[in-house]
């Protein structure tokens, strides 16, 4: 039987975050081994922002230093840049066609963007759904791994595919959101402001590039209060977060001590984010010296993307054929 198509992808507009790593990259090295993955660095989706062109390239391998260092490995998926694709706008300009100015105003994460910048309301935004879409379809993915905030995105990606195959004839599946089990996961920002993200509050995010002393000294910073008064009482958020944290890189001894301590009262918040800190460094490190290792091999950066983008565009053209031709784009 063949494998099941899974399509995710990671923007390059800044440092990944351990946001990034348990919310997305954990599920992708999940699937590497059992699925047939397509992991991509959406370079043509952070240009909304207009970033610096100097900027780019450093962004994009960083990107890609990046996800090898936590562990995808180029032998089992195809690693590329989005730009590197050019079927992607091609089937992005089909799907524009079938979108609503309505129903893409109505996206959250658009309004979102509107509040923040409200000088720079491009189109390119308007239809950020529409390419993320045409990037998930064009290799027909059944699956994708994204964190819980893309959820929406993902139902608009299906409304295409819907719509295409019954203007068309059947030639999209419906893709589904992928979550492997409850270590996927949302992660705070260390203030207790929203979801950790690359472009918010940078002292509150904890990246996979952080030095040992910077972790130290933001999680020794990060949000809590003088501790619980009642015996078992609920968790506010942001020591939720905490707790989040050091569930995923803490052994359970330690987990269990301080969720005792917090149960009876007499926790200790200084001690258990000192603990937390040595073990996310313990954690980061090995990912981080992997990471700046592979920044100064250019040559391999290069040779990665550009055998990745030779992968994709096997499967993007033959997607792009069958789109042409349903459409009656075949003219000889
Ligand atoms: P950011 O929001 O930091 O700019 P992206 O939008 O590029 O990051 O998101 C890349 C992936 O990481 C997506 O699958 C997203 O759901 C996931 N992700 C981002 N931030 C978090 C977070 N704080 N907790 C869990 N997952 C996250
Ligand atoms: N929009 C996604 C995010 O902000 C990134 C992305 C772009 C993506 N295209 C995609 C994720 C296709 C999965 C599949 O996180």
């Amino acid at each position: 039987m063949s494998k099941e198509i899974v399509v995710s992808g990671i923007r390059s507009t800044g440092f990944l975050h351990i946001g990034n790593y348990f919310g997305a990259i954990h599920n992708y090295l999940k699937m590497q081994n059992d699925y047939n993955c397509f992991f991509f660095v959406a370079d043509y989706h952070a240009l909304t922002t207009h970033p610096d062109p100097k900027e780019l390239k450093p962004n994009v391998y960083r990107v890609v230093a990046e996800y090898i260092a936590s562990g995808l490995d180029t032998n089992k998926v195809a690693l590329y840049a989005q730009s590197d694709i050019p079927e992607i706008p091609e089937l992005y300009l089909m799907f524009n066609m079938m979108a609503y100015k309505g129903e893409l105003e109505k996206v959250p994460t658009f309004k979102d963007k509107v509040r923040q910048h409200p000088d720079n309301v491009n189109a390119g935004l308007l239809t950020y759904p529409v390419l993320m879409a045409a990037d998930i379809l064009i290799h027909k993915a059944a699956k994708v791994p994204v964190g819980k905030d893309q959820e929406q995105h993902l139902e608009m990606a299906r409304n295409f595919a819907q719509r295409f195959n019954n203007r068309y004839g059947e030639l999209f599946p419906e893709p589904q959101v992928f979550r492997s089990d409850a270590r996927t996961v949302k992660i705070m920002s260390l203030d207790g402001n929203g979801k950790m993200s690359k472009s918010e509050n940078a002292n509150a995010a904890i990246f996979l590039s952080d030095e040992d002393d910077v972790i130290r000294k933001k999680i020794m910073k990060a949000k809590t209060d003088a501790g619980p008064t009642e015996p078992d009482s609920k968790m506010p958020e942001y020591i939720q977060n905490i707790f989040l944290l050091m569930n995923l890189v803490s052994s359970s001894e330690t987990i269990n001590s301080y969720q005792t301590a917090y149960n009876n009262c007499n926790i200790r918040y200084g001690d258990m984010k000192k603990q937390l800190a040595e073990d996310m460094i313990a954690f980061i490190k090995p990912i981080r010296e992997r990471a700046v290792e592979l920044q100064q091999d250019e040559a391999q950066i290069r040779k990665i993307l550009h055998e990745g983008a030779q992968k994709a565009r096997i499967s993007a053209s033959k997607t792009i054929a069958e789109a042409r031709k349903k459409i009656g784009i075949n003219y000889y």
